[in-house]
């Protein structure tokens, strides 16, 4: 079936030159992006957009790190995308990340884990929509 996923390249990798590299790796798996920006989040955004993980103690640290430079956002579209895009990141962890994944090759820690991928069909929605509009969308 096809999919899109919302994908966020973070800070620190966008800061080290490696939007290019990443972005290769979802078009080599199949998965193109159907849209695409370059963000600078506000507290507010980044808290909203990881509400769910607003009890955990990793919380407020996860947050202002998202916060500390330009992010890439972008719409990955194509068959299974969102588990595809799973598979390409790697284990949350990097020191967990299988060999010739995302996280396993440019992930710092588990905060600093290069990309965050949604992991469900309604959450997936629901991050897309949180950053685009239908229009910022180009099927292709
Ligand atoms: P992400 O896929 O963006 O979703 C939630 C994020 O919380 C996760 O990637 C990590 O960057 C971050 N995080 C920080 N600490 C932890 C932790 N101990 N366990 C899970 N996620 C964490």
């Amino acid at each position: 079936m096809i999919e899109r996923t919302l994908s966020i390249i973070k800070p620190d990798a966008v800061a080290r030159g490696l939007i290019g590299e990443i972005l290769k790796r979802c078009e080599a798996a199949g998965l193109k992006i159907v849209a695409a920006k370059l963000l600078h989040l506000s507290a507010e955004q980044a808290g909203a957009f990881y509400a769910v993980h607003k009890e955990r103690p990793f919380f407020a640290s996860l947050t202002e790190y998202m916060c500390s430079g330009p992010i890439l956002v972008s719409v990955l579209e194509g068959e299974a995308a969102i588990s595809k895009n799973r598979e390409i990141m790697g284990a949350t962890d990097p020191a967990k990340a299988a060999p010739g994944t995302i996280r396993r090759d440019w992930g710092k820690d588990v905060e600093k884990n290069a990309v965050h991928g949604s992991d469900a069909p309604q959450t997936a929605q629901w991050e897309i929509v949180f950053f685009f509009k239908p229009d910022e969308i180009h099927s292709r």
